[in-house]
């Protein structure tokens, strides 16, 4: 695979769209805000009775995968969509590298995000759903190439998005995320779906992308993936922050201490479950009988 640091980017603010190489990765940089960063500061979203995010405060930092977990229900996918500008928080804020989401210039180049793998016209072909992207950011269509080649979607790139199955939507949808080339990445559940060739692969890119020093949010509900793939958790609960800690830290604290001694540490991811488990006893809402 090419390193996504390497592919040629085109800097928005350029008037006629000539291509400029960037200093930054992820989007040009906003003298004085933090880059590639995302941070929510009380965020609160409401749905009638209900209080989905609740005074979430937190900050994902560049250089490494931050895992999102939570019990069905505790507002991941909500948090996700007020960073990403798709619902109106009731109180607090939620930034991208300072600036919410509704006044970054060109916000595909500094966030790159997929919450619905199905998020695409079924008629057009997955790579016409790319340029179509790529041209509202004046993003050459050979940047749509690389990413269609990165998430391995070559064979299938002209074929009616609507016949593909769930993981190459799935790749297709991280696809256009990263097609601007964006500093911060947010997913939601991407493994879902995905063989497990697919699993491996989603793996080791967001190692990647982390450690050319991005911002990688990823929820999902499968922790031996987590385990070996965050190298920090965020756990909520209920819509309330429970953890925010390495991933390491979170299992040694929440795990037997006879339990974790006896465990060799190549073992330990196996115990994230356990710690999971203990920390969100109190806030499952849907349990099964
Ligand atoms: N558009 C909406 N209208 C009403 N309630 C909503 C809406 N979106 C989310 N909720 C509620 O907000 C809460 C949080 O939902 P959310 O989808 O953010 O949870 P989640 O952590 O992503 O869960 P899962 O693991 O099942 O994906 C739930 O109680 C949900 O029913
Ligand atoms: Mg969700």
């Amino acid at each position: 695979m090419t390193s996504i640091n390497a592919l040629p980017r085109i800097d928005p603010r350029s008037p006629d769209g000539r291509l400029l190489p960037l200093p930054v990765s992820g989007g040009f940089p906003v003298t004085g805000e933090p880059s590639n960063t995302i941070a929510a500061a009380g965020l609160t979203k409401r749905y009638g009775d209900t209080v989905a995010v609740d005074g979430l405060t937190f900050t994902v930092s560049p250089g490494r995968v931050t895992g999102f977990l939570g019990p069905n229900g505790a507002g991941k996918s909500t948090t996700m969509r007020l960073l990403l500008g798709l619902e109106r928080s009731d109180a607090g804020s939620a930034t991208i590298n300072g600036v919410p989401y509704a006044d970054l210039p060109a916000p595909l180049t500094q966030v790159g995000a997929m919450l619905e793998a199905k998020a695409f016209h079924p008629g057009r072909s997955g790579r016409n759903h790319l340029l179509c992207l790529a041209q509202s950011h004046a993003l050459v269509p050979e940047r749509v190439d690389e990413v269609i080649d990165l998430v391995g979607l070559r064979g299938a790139a002209h074929r009616r998005a609507g016949t593909y199955s769930l993981g190459m939507a799935q790749r297709l949808g991280i696809a256009a995320a990263l097609l601007g080339d964006p500093g911060v990445v947010i997913l939601d559940e991407p493994v879902n779906g995905l063989d497990p060739e697919g699993v491996l692969w989603i793996r080791r890119l967001m190692k990647r992308l982390a450690a050319e020093g991005r911002a990688v949010l990823v929820s999902s509900h499968l922790m031996n993936e987590m385990a070996v793939t965050a190298d920090h958790l965020l756990v909520v609960g209920r819509g309330r922050l429970l953890s925010d800690c390495p991933t390491d830290e979170f299992i040694r604290r929440h795990t037997d201490p006879g339990i974790y001694a006896a465990t060799p540490a190549i073992a330990r991811p196996a115990l994230l479950e356990e710690a999971f488990l203990r920390v969100t006893a109190a806030s499952v809402e849907y349990a099964g009988q």
